[in-house]
């Protein structure tokens, strides 16, 4: 029998998951189907124990849901624990294991796609929201020497410098303190920009960029994004939105479910034609 996968979510319809998972699954020969599920906004847990029921193996797990399914797991990583959210869950004796690909994604797309190096360099995040929580560890494990979280609301990047300085040099910065501070790779993980709306400026200060400076915006648009346009007028020497990240999240789901890494390069043909 086919094993069986799906994203879940709400919406669900555009997700680019199953094109991804599909690819995957052919070029590594595994037999397996890959479908959208979309749950109700207050149903998530059934829908996750119907498709138990039916067989299904394991699941990718996007908004609004991400936090719920961490509640739902049985076992978790450290990398979803410190995350607090979920994006992988596994089938495993009569649970879900529960694990959060983002973090390992957004830095396998810098260092192996983009060929930056992190080791040594001083990055800076923008936005304190669900997102920073996955991606913080795995820039520190990569070796960034230093994290600075900024963002409108800084209660949220104090919170979040004060569970992660315990992993190496974070720090809370509001946005109108950097400063002559300056980083060698800055990350847009706020809203700012999303769904290629107009953004008339972004607030933060243009000189957070380091000569030579890489800016990465997590959110994905087949256009320059508003973050990927200021960065560069503002110095930044390279700029890429999020789909790599997409793309290597849903490679380290897919390796966690059938034991195989699959090649992500045919992937970015697939999606980004031409590119
Ligand atoms: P996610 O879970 O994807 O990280 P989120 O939790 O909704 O998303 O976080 C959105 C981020 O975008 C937050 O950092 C938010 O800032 P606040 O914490 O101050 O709300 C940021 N954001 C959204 N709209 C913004 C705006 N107009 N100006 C500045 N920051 C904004």
């Amino acid at each position: 029998m086919t094993d069986r996968y799906a994203v879940i979510g709400n919406p669900i319809a555009h997700s680019k998951s199953p094109t991804i998972q599909a690819a995957f699954a052919a070029s590594t020969g595994q037999d397996m189907s890959y479908e959208r599920l979309l749950a109700p906004l207050d149903g998530f847990r059934a829908t996750v124990e119907r498709f138990a029921a039916e067989g299904g193996l394991g699941l990718n797990v996007t908004i609004p849901f991400k936090l719920e399914a961490f509640e739902l797991a049985t076992e978790t990583t450290q990398r979803a624990r410190l995350a607090g959210a979920v994006n992988t869950l596994k089938r495993i004796d009569g649970g879900w294991l529960a694990d959060n690909t983002d973090g390992a994604g957004l830095v396998r797309d810098l260092m192996h796609n983009h060929g930056i190096v992190v080791t040594g360099r001083a990055v800076a995040i923008l936005g304190a929201g669900g997102a920073v929580r996955g991606i913080l560890k795995p820039l520190l494990d990569a070796g960034a020497v230093s994290v600075a979280v900024s963002n409108r609301t800084m209660a949220k990047a104090e919170a979040i410098a004060a569970h992660f300085s315990r992993y190496g040099r974070v720090e809370a910065v509001a946005p109108d303190a950097f400063g002559e501070r300056r980083h060698g790779i800055v990350i847009n993980a706020t809203s700012l920009g999303m769904g290629g709306a107009a953004v008339d400026a972004f607030p933060f200060p243009g000189t957070i960029f380091a000569p030579g400076a890489f800016a990465y915006d997590l959110i994905y648009s087949d256009r320059p994004t508003a973050f990927m346009r200021w960065a560069r007028e503002h110095g930044a020497a390279g700029a890429s939105d999020g789909m790599g990240m997409l793309i290597e999240q849903a490679a380290e789901s897919f390796a966690l479910w059938r034991g195989v890494r699959p090649d992500t390069k045919p992937v970015f043909a697939l999606l980004r034609p031409g590119a």
